[in-house]
C-alpha cells in the first residue's frame, strides 16, 4: 500500500508538517511512504526578494513528484500553503499537468487528503483545504479529513490550527512561528488515518 506525500513549501511550515503526516503514514503496517515536492515556478530573484532561499534549501534534497507517480499511489495527501485563501500557484500549475490521469480515470478510488498553512488564524487554511477537494472529487479521489477524534482540534487554550477538513498550522505574518505540538500532532493523526483507511481500500 504506497502513500504519497505530495508537498510545496516557501518557508518551510508545510514541509514540516508533511514530514509529520510521513511519520503518522508510516505508522500503519505494509504502507510504503514516500514524500515528493511540487517544483517552484517562481525566478531565484523573486525568491530572494521573499526571503524564501535559505528556507527552500532545507528541503531541496526531497525528490521533485513526477505526474505519473500520483498514480502509482494508493493514497496521496498533499500539503499547500495558503495563497489568497486557495492553494498555491505552483501546485494549481502542477495539478493542471494531470489532464492525462483524468482521461484514464487514473486517480479514480484513491484516498486524496490536503493539509495547510496560513499565516493568520482565519487567513483561509479551511478554504484553502475545501476548495482543493473539488478538483479532487473531479479526479475521482475518496476524500479524507481529520476527524475529531484527533481531540486537539477542540482546543482553545492556545492558538491551533487543525479542522475536520484536515491538519492545518498557523505561520504567523512574518513566518516566524513554526508548527506547535499540537498541530504537528494533527498532521501525524491525518498521515495515520489516510493510511489506515487506504490499507482497508487496498485489502
Ligand atoms: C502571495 C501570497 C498570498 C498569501 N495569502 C495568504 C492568505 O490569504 N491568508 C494567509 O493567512 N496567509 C497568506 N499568505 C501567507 C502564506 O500562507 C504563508 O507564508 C505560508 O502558509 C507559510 O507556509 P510555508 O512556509 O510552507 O510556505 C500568503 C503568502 C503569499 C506569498
Amino acid at each position: 500500500m504506497k502513500v504519497l506525500i505530495v508537498f510545496y513549501s516557501t518557508y518551510g511550515h508545510i514541509f514540516k508538517m508533511a514530514q509529520a503526516v510521513a511519520e503518522g503514514a508510516k505508522e500503519v503496517a505494509g504502507a510504503e511512504v514516500h514524500i515528493r515536492r511540487i517544483p517552484e515556478t517562481l525566478a531565484e530573484e523573486v525568491l530572494e526578494k521573499m526571503g524564501a532561499v535559505e528556507a527552500q534549501k532545507t528541503f531541496s534534497h526531497v525528490p521533485v513528484c513526477a505526474v505519473d507517480e500520483l498514480a502509482e499511489a494508493d493514497a496521496i495527501i498533499f500539503g499547500t500553503p495558503t495563497r489568497f485563501g486557495n492553494m498555491c500557484g505552483q501546485m494549481r500549475q502542477f495539478l493542471d499537468a494531470t489532464g492525462q490521469l483524468w482521461a484514464n480515470g487514473s486517480l479514480i478510488g484513491k484516498v486524496g487528503s490536503v493539509f495547510a498553512s496560513s499565516a493568520t488564524q482565519h487567513g483561509g487554511q479551511e478554504s484553502t483545504i475545501l476548495t482543493f477537494h473539488v478538483t479532487l472529487l473531479h479526479q475521482g479521489f475518496v476524500i479524507v479529513g481529520l476527524p475529531y477524534s484527533f481531540q486537539g482540534q477542540m482546543r482553545i487554550d492556545e492558538v491551533t490550527g487543525g479542522s475536520p477538513y484536515g491538519a492545518t498550522t498557523i505561520a504567523g505574518g512574518d513566518g516566524s512561528r513554526m508548527p506547535s505540538e499540537n498541530e504537528i500532532e494533527a498532521a501525524r493523526f491525518q498521515g495515520k488515518h489516510v493510511a489506515t483507511i487506504a490499507a482497508k481500500l487496498v485489502r
